[in-house]
């Protein structure tokens, strides 16, 4: 895969396709649909962990990184799968959750016999001498972020779920164990790795409180000894593949750390996602809050992003959602009433910036967040934890309520749709999470007589041709604008200018000259000819129109 010129593709296996009569989906469900994703144009697939997992945080507890979890099939699956796969031109990119394990994982598992070694691979520590956790940091699911060690004095540090223990990156030994299973899973055909949280893995020999005001995660985050190690992972894993494909999901983050984790003379990662720009409707930083996204703030960290990470020759992945977001449909688009124009809108002002597109399962067919009403529907452990802690808060439960629909990671972990019947085909029985919204939105109604897909392949067909999609440098256009998001992409005397109205209101804007005089329209989601392209020109409800030039 050319990471410049291809798009990638995201599965969450729990809930891609079933074949077994069980309610979760399985490695077999992949190969049914893998003309599907042909049909679509994308080049990898991104798969969520399917590794032997208690399933706790859905496979981001990995008990075995070297076997397949018996509810997705067994490693000839995974061979079946990933041959077919490749026999079509996709190829494989796997999760590596590598911060922490399952405290089911064997190595935790002899730890906790008193085997000092294994000991050694996790961070553990005494409580203070007043008798309280070692630290006062906060894990990011909510709670303390350590956990007793068995029935010793110690604690374990766990940043995520109890059941996910940090490992240490400081032994030598935990990093040659890391990077074996990259090369296990580079002898069975995988050319991507996307690395789990991977800029919180440097954590200080001695840990210390967060000054009061401060977040826990200042402590631990892109700490300079993360560059280190992942040279040290690329030097003895991936790096010897110059094919390979690698992402970095960061946490947090800053743009300094991600020109410096992706520029190539680094020898570090292919490229990072950072989640700067999906924060936008946290009140106060806050995710756990209800308020409209802030168009202005979204704008300036795009173009910040787009701009900086160009100008440090680092590299973007491009990404509006994934497994941990609800759908940007809901939160930037009009789910409802405009909900072909806003998926093509957000697609196309996405795909044509600078960096490698991910596309998330459902998107291509403008899925939107399921409107739970209940509790019982929600699986993910982060929004139980979430209900729990906002209720203690003192909120209502209907704001509550209201809040989880809006925020839960379950918003984007519904099954896929592929027809209209009952469990749209993707089970023979109640899905682990249910799919209220399978009668209108489905794979077989857009392939039938949807435009969204369509709109997709185009948007991939055209980042595969035309090099100043892939290739060329970006200038924030109308910067000042409060209702359009537009950027000019320039590569030799090819210009492309890209304008997307996020907004259901009509508003006004300028067409450059050379833009109304000399282009072609490459894209748009309403029925435009070149006559209506004047020096004024007003954009409809979430419209988006692409103008290109080429001498
Ligand atoms: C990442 C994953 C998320 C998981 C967390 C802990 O953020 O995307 O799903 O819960 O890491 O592994």
């Amino acid at each position: 895969m050319d990471y410049k010129k291809d798009v990638i593709y995201q599965i969450y296996p729990k809930s891609f396709q079933s074949t077994t009569g069980k309610p979760t989906g399985d490695l077999r469900g992949v190969i049914k649909h893998i003309p599907y994703l042909k049909k679509l144009g994308i080049k990898m697939v991104w798969f969520n962990p399917f590794f032997t997992s208690p399933q706790k945080d859905n496979g981001y507890d990995i008990a075995d990184f070297r076997a397949i979890d018996p509810i997705y099939g067994t490693m000839d699956d995974y061979m079946a799968m990933a041959k077919a796969l490749r026999d079509n031109g996709i190829e494989l990119m796997l999760d590596m959750v590598f911060n922490h394990t399952s405290t089911e994982h064997i190595w935790f598992q002899k730890a906790l016999a008193g085997d000092k070694k294994y000991q050694d691979y996790y961070i553990l520590r005494p409580g203070k001498p007043d008798g309280s956790l070692p630290t006062n940091w906060e894990s990011k699911f909510g709670g303390p972020a350590w956990n007793k060690f068995g029935d010793t004095d110690l604690y374990y540090l766990c940043l995520y779920d109890k059941t996910q223990a940090d490992l240490d990156w400081r032994n030598p030994d935990v990093r040659a164990e890391l990077s074996d299973i990259v090369n296990f899973w580079m002898t069975k055909g995988v050319t991507g790795f996307r690395f789990d949280v991977i800029n919180v893995i440097g954590k200080d020999e001695i840990l210390v409180d967060a000054p009061p005001e401060t977040e826990s995660k200042k402590l631990y985050t892109d700490k300079p000894i993360v560059h280190t190690y992942l040279k040290e992972l690329n030097q003895h894993s991936f790096g010897q593949d110059p094919e390979i494909v690698t992402v970095g999901e960061m946490s947090s983050t800053t743009i300094e750390n991600c020109i410096e984790y992706t520029n190539p003379d680094n020898h570090e990662l292919t490229m990072v996602f950072n989640f700067h720009h999906l924060k936008v409707d946290y009140e106060n930083g806050q995710k756990w809050t209800k308020i409209p996204f802030d168009f202005s703030a979204l704008k300036n960290i795009l173009f910040d992003w787009q701009v900086d990470i160009t100008a440090g020759n680092g590299w973007n992945a491009l990404f509006w959602n994934c497994h941990d977001q609800p759908r940007a449909l809901n939160r930037f688009g009009s789910p409802d009433k405009y909900r072909v124009e806003s998926a093509k809108m957000l697609a196309a002002a996405l795909h044509l910036l600078r960096g490698t597109p991910y596309i998330y399962m459902g998107e291509e067919i403008g899925m939107v967040d399921p409107d739970y009403s209940s509790l019982s529907q929600y699986d993910d452990i982060e929004t139980l934890n979430a209900y729990k802690e906002l209720t203690v808060s003192g909120l209502k439960e209907t704001e509550v309520m209201d809040i989880i629909r809006t925020k839960s990671r379950d918003n984007a972990r519904i099954p896929m749709p592929w027809d209209d019947s009952e469990f749209g085909s993707f089970s023979t029985v109640t899905p682990w999470l249910t799919n209220p919204k399978t009668k209108d939105i489905n794979v077989k109604k857009e392939l039938e007589s949807g435009s969204i897909f369509k709109f997709y392949q185009q948007l991939i067909q055209l980042r595969h041709d035309l090099d100043v999609i892939s290739d060329g440098d970006i200038t924030p256009y109308s910067r000042d604008h409060d209702q359009v998001f537009a950027y000019i992409r320039r590569l030799g005397t090819d210009r492309l200018l890209v304008l997307n109205n996020f907004y259901e209101k009509e508003t006004e804007i300028e067409i450059p000259k050379e833009f109304v005089d000399d282009s072609r329209i490459l894209l748009a989601n309403y029925d435009i000819s070149k006559n209506d392209i004047k020096t004024s020109y007003t954009l409809k409800a979430y419209e988006t129109l692409a103008l290109y030039v080429s001498e």
